[in-house]
């Protein structure tokens, strides 16, 4: 009797099973889909304990790797190391900062910010990217696309190119900040942009994938979800497997939501943790459908037309909406909304911290600030933040920032003459 495929394809409601083989992203019902891994011989196989994780060395294309492989046996366990594309995504910092944790009033040693932007293309996306890229090439993919707000079709164009695929994005125009268009011109795919929003441009990739058999590197594909779970294992084993009170990040397409779920329940599942952690999750107010959603106790998805400045998360209906429902049931989870204004002053104050991240990223930050408030985050409670893109990817907003006189923590540049007596005056 052929063995039992260690993992499926699995629909998130009626369970309907699919071979990990199968170029699929819904159920033939319409549902989402996981990828399920058979935990009990995995356990077995490789004596997974916290013990093991700590210990493990892996060696992907002659050198040693942490990040999103070294979990590898809880995300692609059947897949050869030399199939891996990978540019050593993950390994990323965890940063504690006085400036901050004081702008929040919380404890030094009890508030952290994960930052994504560290990776190799700036953004959270290379996590999802390099298990998605490496399954196009298993599944013999010729052409992949992504819909984008502007860091997935940065990961993506770097992806394809060092994996030798046609990539394809589309970006919504006038809508994604030049540090990510930038990226996806120069490692070198081919950008549309379209006249639209990114909720047309999402259409349009799953009409893509029907009719012209191109290949979705969204969040929408469930791959992209299993190498973002590492930003949670690769948090909790840098605090030593103590799961913290709370994980805040942004909400976009909610791709995040949703693999950060299936890695706190896996996690638990498996005995890395022995309690959950509690969610918040951070909109924009102009682009709220999952917050407006949680208000009314998730009775339904309304979308609705987004607009913020944190263009990342400018999103009015997001792909992963019944997967995200569920991590915050799993989590007992809550999402909140904030202003742009509250965007940029969080920003102003994790970018003069020395730290620094792109609006989206800072929708945490501010997000915490308000929690707080509430008194929904307490005090003493230990804090995690995500930070899911690089600084540098919105430099434009820096700069508008900066100029603005009426910016609170506005450090706006000074024309000087060339000499001394001009400097003076500035020390
Ligand atoms: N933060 C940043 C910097 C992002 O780029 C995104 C999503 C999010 C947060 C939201 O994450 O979708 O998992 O809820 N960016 C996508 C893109 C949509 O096309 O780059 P999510």
């Amino acid at each position: 009797m052929p063995a039992e495929p260690i993992s499926i394809l699995k629909s998130i409601n009626s369970g309907k099973v699919y071979p990990l083989n199968e170029v699929r992203f819904t159920s033939d019902n319409g549902e989402l889909l996981d990828v399920i891994h058979d935990f009990e011989r995995i356990k077995k196989q490789h004596k997974i304990s916290k013990e093991y994780f700590f210990k493990k060395r892996v060696i992907i294309n002659d050198q040693p790797s942490g990040g999103v492989w070294h979990f590898k046996e809880l995300i692609l366990p059947e897949i050869h190391d030399d199939h891996i594309i990978s540019k050593q995504e993950g390994n990323t910092r965890l940063y504690r900062s006085k400036k901050v944790s004081s702008w929040l009033a919380l404890k030094q040693d009890k508030f952290y910010l994960k930052h994504e932007g560290e990776n190799p293309t700036g953004s959270f996306k290379d996590r999802g990217m390099t298990v998605a890229i490496t399954m196009a090439k298993q599944l013999k993919q010729k052409a992949v696309t992504c819909a984008s707000t502007g860091n997935t079709s940065a990961s993506l164009a770097a992806y394809a190119s060092e994996a030798e695929l046609t990539g394809l994005v589309l970006i919504p125009k006038g809508n994604v900040a030049v540090g990510k268009i930038s990226q996806a011109l120069a490692y070198g795919t081919k950008t549309l942009v379209v006249n639209g929003d990114f909720d047309d441009c999402m259409r349009l990739i799953r009409e893509a994938q029907e009719k012209l058999s191109a290949y979705p590197l969204n969040s929408i594909n469930p791959f992209r979800l299993e190498g973002q779970k590492t930003i949670i294992w690769e948090t909790l084993m840098q605090l030593n497997w103590n799961v913290p009170d709370w994980f805040v990040f942004p909400g976009g397409n909610l791709g995040n939501t949703s693999a950060f779920g299936k890695a706190v329940f896996e996690a638990y599942e498996l005995g890395l943790i022995d309690r959950m952690p509690r969610f918040a999750v951070i909109q924009a107010e102009g682009a709220s459908p999952f917050y407006k959603a949680y208000k009314n106790n998730f009775t339904g998805l309304k979308t609705e037309k987004a607009e913020t400045i944190a263009t990342a998360i400018k999103i009015g209906d997001p792909v992963n909406y019944t997967k995200a429902v569920r991590s915050l049931k799993w989590t007992n989870g809550i999402v909140e909304s904030v202003t742009d204004e509250e965007i940029l002053e969080a920003k102003a104050h994790v970018d003069s911290a020395g730290i620094g991240a792109e609006p989206a990223s800072c929708a945490t930050v501010a997000g915490i600030k308000k929690l707080i408030a509430a008194g929904e985050i307490k005090p003493k409670e230990t804090v995690v933040g995500i930070l899911t893109g690089n600084i540098l990817k919105d430099p434009q907003v820096i700069v508008d920032y900066h100029l603005k006189k009426k910016s609170p923590l506005a450090n706006p540049p000074y024309d000087i003459e060339a000499a001394i007596g001009e400097m003076k005056k500035f020390l």
